[in-house]
């Protein structure tokens, strides 16, 4: 779509994975400018969007009412909203949207001066609450585990020491002083802000916890036979998504050496549509950059209960 404001990352591999057909509803949890769902109602299905975000909404203009409804709350929220074994897809496509980075009033870029926001939506707290009171091991652990950010204990304490004397509030404010902790660029191709910058931003949407909460969720939602579609920017909810899937499908995931033992319990609610993960492919990375990371992982709901437990 030229001139979309998002272009729309695996979207050609998502409608196989889901095989959207007439007739049948198809949640597509994170509806940002409507990329997904627009290809969705294309192939005649219904959609029922989610976005966490309240401006997405404007993006719905002009969407077949009979066919299509949005629902302004988080994707976690699917199975309450619609209802046990009532859809027949699940599409998520995580991370925030080319608008949401894009303006600088939403404060997520350390690029574009703003206030120090980063919030999806518009409730919890902003990413300056969390700079300017968390903890200084809180705010490390959220660099270093959120970000991979390994010199996260030095911005932590460097923040602390400055916002004694001056909360921050903006964003290159603070992109430009985690640049000077950091002893300046050195050569750096990306900026030196960019892990710490991503872990503040998961830590202040919750997006770990809200991840595990929507595949569950989205198990809950889906009927048998419906199709679970994920579209991952980083490690951090690849492995999420790999660990579920896994479990689900019976398939004890290859170790993790943090996660208590498990046994195998419940009948698999999930069987893998392929093993591993789609990427993009080549031209699509040189069209749209912003796919370079993405990783796709499918599944069929299998007739089996909902696992009682949480992978
Ligand atoms: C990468 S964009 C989706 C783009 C969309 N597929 C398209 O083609 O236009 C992600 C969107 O999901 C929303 N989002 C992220 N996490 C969410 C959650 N837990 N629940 C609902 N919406 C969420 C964000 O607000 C953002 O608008």
């Amino acid at each position: 779509m030229s001139g979309a404001p998002h272009t729309p990352v695996l979207l050609t591999e998502v409608l196989d994975a889901l095989q959207p057909a007439p007739g049948q509803t198809i949640v597509d949890g994170t509806f940002g400018a409507g990329g997904y769902a627009r290809g969705i109602l294309a192939t005649g299905a219904k959609v029922v969007a989610f976005d966490r975000d309240p401006t997405a909404r404007r993006f719905a203009e002009g969407l077949d009412p009979d066919r299509f409804r949005f629902v302004g709350a988080r994707f976690s929220e699917m199975a309450e909203v619609l209802g046990e074994a009532s859809v027949d897809g699940v599409a998520l496509d995580l991370g925030v949207s080319s608008m949401q980075l894009d303006e600088a009033e939403r404060g997520f870029s350390f690029m574009r001066d703003g206030p120090l926001d980063m919030r999806m939506g518009d409730a919890g707290q902003t990413a300056a609450d969390l700079v300017n009171t968390a903890d200084p091991a809180e705010l490390a652990r959220i660099f270093f585990v959120y970000g991979e950010e390994r010199q996260s204990r030095r911005i932590a304490a460097a923040i602390a020491r400055r916002r004694a004397e001056q909360p921050f509030t903006r964003t290159l404010e603070l992109a430009e002083f985690i640049e000077k902790a950091l002893g300046g660029r050195r050569g750096a191709k990306v900026h030196p802000a960019t892990r710490a910058f991503q872990g503040l931003r998961i830590a202040v949407n919750e997006e770990l916890s809200e991840l595990e909460a929507g595949l569950v969720a989205a198990e809950r939602a889906l009927k048998p036979q419906g199709r679970l579609c994920v579209v991952t920017f980083h490690s951090l909810e690849d492995r999420i998504v790999k660990t579920f899937l896994a479990v689900r499908a019976g398939r004890t995931p290859s170790g993790s050496r943090h996660a208590p033992p498990r046994e195998i319990q419940a009948e698999p609610s999930f069987q893998l549509l392929f093993n591993g993960a789609q990427a993009p492919s080549e031209a699509e990375v040189a069209a749209n950059p912003r796919a370079r990371s993405a990783k796709l992982r499918a599944a069929v709901r299998t007739s089996a209960p909902v696992w009682r437990e949480a992978a």
